[in-house]
Order: structure tokens, then sequence, then C-alpha cells
């Protein structure tokens, strides 16, 4: 089985900040790093690091060049990646709190001129069974999807950021990780509810996708078939939770798609995105398998 995730890859630009600046304000950053980012090529680099055979796909501009050698150091294929003269590469203005909180301004750039022939030409590698992995940073995203589905690929989709344009591709999704504003938002609530409540709501509607819904904290649930799985938070003194979030859809789609079992794969996932939360930076907090497993001993 091949993995492909198709998906965005932008250089974060991470300011540290106080507090995060407000309407009308100026704000003087104490530091800045620049770190590779992009929910997709971050998920591409915690997929690999789990220990899958993934390939990435995307748009890049020639300014993004570092971004595609972080990829393949961590063992991720690159060949899809498509480098565009005459566009930026997308990037992120990111604020970093003091506690590690952060909020983030994207500007697409390349990822959002993903054209159906680069989609055609891609999944023509592609086949059943093989797993595709998406997120919502990219152009194209509906035709991608269906056309994975007709080749009879697995879908796992990371719906962030949310927006009403995702509803219609939930029938075709088979794996959805989400935190509880975005299952809300998929819900049409205007806050969200209980999470056993919303899960459910969601299979109902939704019957056949296996869900993980995560809850920060208060740890994540695994809800597929007749499984329901509770997995508590691991605490830890977090320095960045940028890409958490991505650290953990990349190791349990990994643990589940190595037959590790949804117990173990949530587990797996809940200690990476707690290394991940460690450090600062988003590809580059992402741990590898043995050093996860070596946590979990611990
Ligand atoms: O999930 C974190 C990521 O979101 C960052 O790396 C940033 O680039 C945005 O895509």
């Amino acid at each position: 089985m091949k993995t492909l995730c198709f998906g965005s890859l932008n250089i974060d630009n991470v300011y540290h900040v106080s507090h995060f600046v407000s309407r009308g304000e100026t704000l003087a950053a104490n530091a800045l790093n620049i770190f590779s980012g992009g929910k997709g090529l971050n998920q591409s680099i915690a997929l690999s690091r789990a220990g899958l055979e993934v390939y990435h796909a995307g748009a890049i501009g020639s300014d993004g060049q570092f971004l595609l050698d972080e990829l393949k150091q961590a063992g991720v294929d690159t060949r899809y990646v498509r480098i565009l003269d005459d566009t930026r590469t997308g990037h992120a203005i990111i604020q970093k709190s003091e506690d590690g909180d952060n909020c983030i301004l994207l500007f697409g750039g390349a990822n959002q001129k993903i054209t159906p022939d680069q989609i055609d030409q891609t999944l023509e590698n592609f086949s059943e069974g093989d797993l595709l992995v998406v997120q919502n940073e990219i152009s194209e995203l509906g035709y991608l999807v269906g056309s994975a589905k007709k080749r009879g690929m697995l879908v796992a989709l990371n719906p962030s950021p949310m927006e009403d344009s995702l509803l219609p591709l939930l029938p075709l999704v088979d794996y959805l990780i989400l935190n509880e504003i975005e299952a809300a938002q998929f819900l049409q609530l205007d806050q969200a509810a209980y999470p056993e409540f919303m899960l459910s709501e969601l299979l109902r509607q939704f019957p056949n996708v296996t869900i993980a819904l995560t809850l920060g904290k208060d740890g994540s649930i695994y809800a597929g078939g007749s499984q329901l799985i509770r997995q508590n938070a691991i605490i830890v003194q977090a320095v960045d939770t940028t890409a958490a979030g991505d650290t953990f859809t990349g190791f349990l789609l990994a643990g589940l798609m190595k037959g590790d079992g949804p117990a173990a794969a949530m587990k797996f996932a809940a200690a990476a995105s707690a290394i991940a939360v460690t450090r600062l930076g988003a590809a580059p907090s992402i741990p590898m398998r043995d050093e996860v497993l070596r946590f979990l001993e611990s």
C-alpha cells in the first residue's frame, strides 16, 4: 500500500510574542524563526516518520526549495511536487505566545495553483487500496477526492481550515480526523457540543466513516465500526503547539494502516503529538517512530 499526501507546503514565519496582536495594536515580536510547514508537508513527514511509504504532491515557487529538502530528509518521495516559476510558495504568519499557543494567517500562493491536470497525472500512479491524505489548504480539493475515490483509493480528510465547501466531500471520506470546532461546523452548530453527541450525529449521517475527534487537553476519541475508544492526552510542558494536530493525524493513520489496531494507533498518535509540542516549529518538531515508542515505554 502506498500513501499519497496531496497538500500544502508553506514557509512558516513564526513570531514569538507576549500576546496575540489585537485590532489597531502595533506589537514588537521578541524573536522570529523560519520553519518548514504547511499542513500537507507536516502530515507527509509525520506519516513517513511513523513508518509508511509516503509520496507528497503539491506545488511550490522557486523560493520553496528547502521545503523539498526537508521532505526528502524525512524519507518522503517528492516527485509529484511541481515547482512553478511565476508563483510564490505558500506561507504562514504565525504568532506564538509564551505558553506555546498560536494563531495562524495563511497565504496560499502555489498551494492554490493545483490543477485537475496535475491531479490526473499524479493519481495515474496510484490504485485501489492506496491511501490519499488531504487537508484543506490546496485548490481543486473536490476534484482530487472524487478522482481518488473513482480509482478505489482510501481517503483520509483533515478538514482544516474548515469551510462549508467540504460538506459534500464527507460521503467520499473513509477517515475523518478533526477537532471539536471543525466537528461543530460540519454539523452546522453554533459552538462545540458534547463530543459524544457530535460523534454520534456524524456517524448517523455518515455511517461508513471512521472518525478521530481531538479534544486538546481532554485527549481524543476514536469511533469506527462498533468501536468507541477514548485516549487521554499525555500532559507535557508545551513550547509550541504548531503541527500537533498534523503529527497526531500522521501517526494515527500510520498506526491504523500498519494494522496496529485503533487503541494502539490512538496511543501512538497521542504520544507523538505530545513530543511535538515540546519543540519549536512545525515540521522540525515531528518525532521519529523509535522516539515515540521509547517515550511510550518510559
Ligand atoms: O498545522 C500547522 C500548519 O498550519 C503550519 O505549519 C502552517 O503552515 C499552516 O498550514
